[in-house]
């Protein structure tokens, strides 16, 4: 006979009564009646809601799972779908053979509460998957995986694999987890300096802060690509908006100006956010219901008004005049804090703000410089509550120019020939930008801090379970 394939609780949900079903997943709570039933929560995670299993003492497993089937523990429940009587479900599963697969003993399984904080959780890394919330951000978070892949192929773009091991530092910002394989109690010596030569790659290399740089090479054949990848930076930032190692996509278009990148990134942001409130309604409005109160009105608003678009100058004026008290003050060619987006985002313009044309002093070297000599063609979008999603700009595409700046910044023009070699053959404006797909669903979901929104978070002492 063939295996009997196992119904998801989501599809049970949904159905209508019939006989014959499998249901298998994890006990989230068991009630027993004095009639002598057990009402068993089951999870499987195909959606956020459980499925009811009323299972009566006189079935002949009774003497098997009562014991061993408590919270936390692993079922495989044969029985009947079942028009519900009780309140809160519509069906539910009458048990005709119940398996306990693996045991969760009460004395030591530490999700026995209803609600754990995610501080907590974060302690049990390996554990917190089993919760509504971990299960519901991670639902959110692959249908946005899903729906970035559709949106650009959709569009044309290619999506490009750009190499985690890299020898450039993209931001300049100095941030980089180097990769060795290196004797670090006695790395070999030349002249007292470590020699490279002798590394694997025969010269330093890192992990990438960024793709954008490769991507470029593919754009500059190609015209639409795009990359979705994980991004490592060593910045020992302890916030709530920072990791480690976070995923970034970063679209790279050929003949696009800083207009058209403003635009895209709009338009890819608005798309999202209306195809996760189509497709995850039911984690969304949980979300909605336990995290933020205004999670659904928010992002219905973002989808629906254009962002508004500001130059770093114009920012600048409307923070000086704020009357506002910052940590940090703020004057023209200062790095603008989260503080100073947040103020413009949520009471200046209470929607979506690009910010453009920021100082040359305070941007990596590739980016496109304007006419005035002072500011480059940047862009950050930033959202109200989060700050800043994505960072991009138009790329400089004149050789000189180019060179010119890499020589400013201290880099070696060596390093960034094959960079430069782009500009001297078959150049062409373009633009990109990055968005950190960890910030794209901490928005989403309103989820306060971005550790909570990957599997596995890596900050500052903390890359283990
Ligand atoms: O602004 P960033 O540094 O831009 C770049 O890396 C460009 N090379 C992108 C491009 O033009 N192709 O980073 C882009 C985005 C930020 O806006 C932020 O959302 C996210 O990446 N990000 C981080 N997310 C989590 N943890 C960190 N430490 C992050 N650093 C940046
Ligand atoms: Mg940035």
């Amino acid at each position: 006979m063939a295996k009997k394939k196992r119904d998801t609780v989501k599809t049970l949900l949904a159905g209508e009564p019939r006989e014959g079903i499998l249901v298998q997943g994890w006990v989230r709570t068991r009630r027993d009646s004095k009639g002598g039933f057990s009402f068993i929560e089951v999870n499987d995670g195909s959606c956020l809601k459980n499925i009811q299993v009323i299972a009566d003492h006189k079935l002949d497993s009774f003497k098997d799972w009562n014991k061993p089937l408590t919270t936390g523990s692993c079922v495989s429940i044969h029985g009947n779908l079942v028009a519900s009587q009780g309140k809160g479900q519509t069906v539910e599963v009458q048990a005709v053979s119940i398996d306990v697969h693996g045991t969760a003993d009460p004395e030591s399984y530490p999700l026995q509460k209803k609600f754990h904080s995610l501080e907590y959780l974060r302690e049990i890394s390996h554990l917190r998957p089993r919760t509504n919330t971990i299960g519901a951000v991670m639902r959110v978070r692959n249908r946005l995986a899903y729906s970035i892949h559709r949106f650009f192929n959709e569009r044309g773009f290619l999506y490009l694999h750009t190499p985690i091991i890299t020898t450039s530092d993209c931001e300049g910002a100095g941030e980089m987890f180097q990769v060795t394989t290196l004797d670090m109690a006695d790395p070999p010596r030349k002249e007292g300096l470590i020699d490279y030569n002798e590394d694997f790659f025969g010269r330093k290399t890192s992990l990438t802060v960024s793709g954008q740089l490769e991507a470029e090479t593919y754009a500059m054949a190609l015209s639409l690509v795009y990359t979705f990848g994980p991004t490592f930076r060593a910045e020992n930032s302890n916030t709530s908006r920072h990791l480690a190692e976070f995923w970034m996509i970063e679209p790279e278009m050929a003949f696009y100006d800083l207009d058209d990148n403003m635009e895209l990134a709009q338009e890819f942001i608005q798309f999202l956010f209306n195809d996760v409130l189509e497709h995850c309604l039911g984690d969304l409005e949980f979300f909605n219901e336990r995290v933020d109160k205004h999670l659904l009105e928010t992002l219905k608003q973002v989808v629906s008004h254009d962002f508004e678009r500001l130059p770093y100058s114009e920012a600048v004026h409307l923070l000086e005049k704020a009357g506002e008290k910052f940590e940090y003050s703020v004057e023209w060619g200062c790095n603008l804090q989260a503080e100073h987006e947040r103020y413009l985002a949520e009471k200046v313009f209470k929607k979506p703000l690009i910010i453009y044309n920021y100082p040359e002093t305070i941007k990596p070297f590739y980016m496109k410089l304007n006419e005035d000599g002072e500011t480059v063609r940047a862009m950050d979008v930033l959202l109200p509550r989060l700050g800043e999603i994505i960072g991009g700009s138009q790329r400089e595409d004149d050789y000189d120019t180019l060179m010119k700046r890499i020589k400013e910044k201290d880099l070696d023009p060596e390093e960034y020939g094959w960079y430069l070699d782009l500009r001297r053959f078959g150049s062409a404006p373009h633009s990109g930008f990055g968005l950190g797909f960890e910030r794209l669903v901490q928005f989403t979901t309103g989820v306060e801090n971005i550790r909570d929104v990957i599997p596995f978070p890596r900050t500052p002492k903390h890359a283990g379970f």
